[in-house]
């Protein structure tokens, strides 16, 4: 059985571009295809401490587990939930990978350059993140890993180092499916990048100041309307998805789409022609202020106890699988 794994960090409370970009896709994804594939989702609560973190560690992980149950995640034998800290052969594996990873290749990692920018002197974390994410991949020979497009070049570099360590030691991991194959998995047509709403040429973030400029899972849904309202569109007057000359206006085409999961191309056909961005606005604005009600109202109904319980579970599956693969791999290294 092939592997779907992912995971979102719990830094604080998340965008609606976490949520349409990964945790949704993710959910979806889970849904159509637990019967066939082991489903793994964790927390990367090590990935977390590489920076801030806005508010209490363990509450935001109890939190981020109940959006992936209010999201509709399905659960059933194949589906595992897990914290990475608990499972401690992700660190052990990290180091192993460190010592086959280049300088070269990690410094390369854009996110490496854009979290350190503007820092005097960065933790070694921020810049090793990238190979603790080829070991959370790795330990459970996933295949296909539903992401933002702001993280692929990090699963091309786990494709690399898994080569690497294939052709030294023979087949012990599985390679993870090329970029271009996780997006089609996903059903998408490029990877999801949803923008900031003042300033669409930049991805939507947690850490950008202007509230204006995200949603947030928790916000006011009717705040979160009027958010969409503001949004920064252009001056040509036509509803049309060009990402290039009109990222605003995409920007809400796709946000439209994916809310309703409707196909992209749908949404666009039937805003062709349209000259009104005030319409597709207000239609935008109701389908997040509907979603945000929905999702906030089935979060809050769910117990902390029933999350704890599904992570207990989770983490002696997880344990039992990624111990096993260590031990492979420490044996190839001569460490046992
Ligand atoms: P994190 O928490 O920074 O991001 C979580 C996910 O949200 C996606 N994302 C977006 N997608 C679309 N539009 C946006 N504006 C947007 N902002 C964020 C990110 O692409 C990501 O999919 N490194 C991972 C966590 C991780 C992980 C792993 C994931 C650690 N180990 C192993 C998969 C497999 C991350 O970026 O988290």
């Amino acid at each position: 059985m092939k592997t779907i794994l992912t995971g979102i960090r719990a830094n604080s409370e998340l965008t609606l571009g976490n949520y349409l970009g990964a945790l949704l896709p993710m959910v979806r994804l889970a849904n159509k295809h637990s019967s066939e594939y082991q489903v793994n989702i964790f927390v990367p609560d090590l990935h977390s401490i590489i920076s801030e973190i806005d508010g209490n560690l363990q509450e935001n992980t109890i939190k981020t587990i109940k959006y992936y149950l209010a999201a509709g995640l399905k659960i059933n034998d194949n589906v595992h939930i897990y914290r990475q800290s608990y499972v401690p052969a992700h660190s052990e594996l990290c180091w192993i990978l460190n010592c086959i990873a280049t300088m070269g290749e990690t410094s390369r990692m854009i996110q490496y350059k854009e979290k350190s920018k503007g820092q005097e002197s960065s933790n070694v974390g921020i810049f090793d993140y990238p190979i603790l994410m080829a070991a959370d991949i790795l330990l459970y020979d996933a295949t296909y890993i539903p992401l933002g497009e702001d993280q692929f070049q990090h699963i091309e570099l786990t494709r690399n180092l898994a080569m690497r360590f294939n052709n030294r030691f023979g087949e012990i991991f599985t390679i993870p499916a090329k970029t271009a194959d996780q997006v089609k998995f996903m059903g998408v047509t490029d990877g999801i990048r949803i923008r900031d709403l003042l300033n669409p040429e930049k991805k939507m973030s947690k850490s950008t100041k202007a509230e204006n400029s995200k949603i947030m899972l928790s916000d006011e849904p009717e705040r979160a309307a009027k958010k969409i309202m503001s949004a920064t569109t252009d001056s040509l007057g036509k509803v049309k998805f060009d990402m290039f000359n009109q990222p605003g206006i995409s920007n809400l085409l796709q946000i439209e789409a994916l809310v309703n999961d409707i196909p992209l191309q749908d949404v666009v056909s039937a805003w062709a022609g349209e000259t009104s961005y005030g319409k597709l606005k207000e239609k935008v604005a109701k389908s997040v202020l509907e979603m945000l009600t929905d999702f906030q109202e089935k979060s809050s109904n769910i117990l902390d106890e029933e999350v704890l319980h599904l992570l207990k579970m989770g983490e002696v599956y997880a344990n039992t699988v990624a111990n096993e693969k260590l031990l492979e791999v420490q044996k190839a290294f001569g460490l046992r």
